[in-house]
């Protein structure tokens, strides 16, 4: 076990707690269960950009902006059935998603279409930052040099999704409304990281 965590990882992204460190260490044991969860949160990454273009098709910056994002998902999406296969695995059956749904709890339901707006953004927002914080967990803790370059791709581009929803938000919305409830988003996600179980055969 490679237990080099840096400080960056620790402090990535702004999110309020650093991911168990004994994570990585389940992860690695179910490393199929982990890659099944994988390939559908990348499906499920897809799928919600296209919803969002559906949803805010009057906002075209938005629309171009996520159109690649969509192919660019996709094909995480591919890499991920790629290493399955080569595995003799099948992909499975999609696995109930505690933490997203934890997460969709705390979007606001009603108020007004910016507030709704704002909070599509920050939950992709800040389920990228948590996907990217746990795939650079692996790139840097597995044993497997080969897996850890593999998480680390997948760890970049996270990162630049982040960031893209981010922008987004404070392209329709004013900069400190999007900072105020983004701080709300982080305060809520670390009572939830800190309130789950750690399971090593999730992503999140
Ligand atoms: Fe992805
Ligand atoms: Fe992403």
């Amino acid at each position: 076990m490679n237990t080099n965590i840096s400080e960056h990882t620790k402090n990535i992204l702004g999110l309020k707690l650093p991911t168990d460190p004994r994570w990585v260490n389940l992860a690695e044991i179910q490393l199929e269960e982990i890659l099944t969860d994988h390939a559908y949160c990348e499906q499920k990454a897809a799928t919600t950009c296209i919803s969002l273009i559906q949803k805010n098709s009057e906002k075209m910056h938005l629309v171009e902006e996520l159109s690649p994002i969509v192919t660019e998902e996709w094909g995480h999406f591919r890499m991920v059935l790629a290493e399955l296969k080569k595995r003799g695995l099948v992909l499975g059956r999609q696995r109930k998603d505690v933490y997203v749904n934890k997460l969709i709890e705390f979007q606001v339901k009603g108020g007004s279409p910016d507030e709704r707006f704002l909070d599509q953004m920050l939950i992709m927002a800040l389920i990228e930052a948590r996907s990217c914080e746990r795939f650079k967990r692996l790139s840097e803790g597995l044993d497997d040099n080969y897996m850890r370059n593999f998480y680390r791709k997948f760890m970049e581009s996270e990162a630049g999704h982040y960031t893209l929803f981010i922008n987004l938000a404070e392209y329709y919305i004013d900069k400190k409304t999007v900072r105020k409830r983004w701080n709300e988003w982080l305060k809520y996600e670390k009572e939830l990281m800190n309130s789950a179980e750690v399971r090593g055969d999730r992503i999140h």
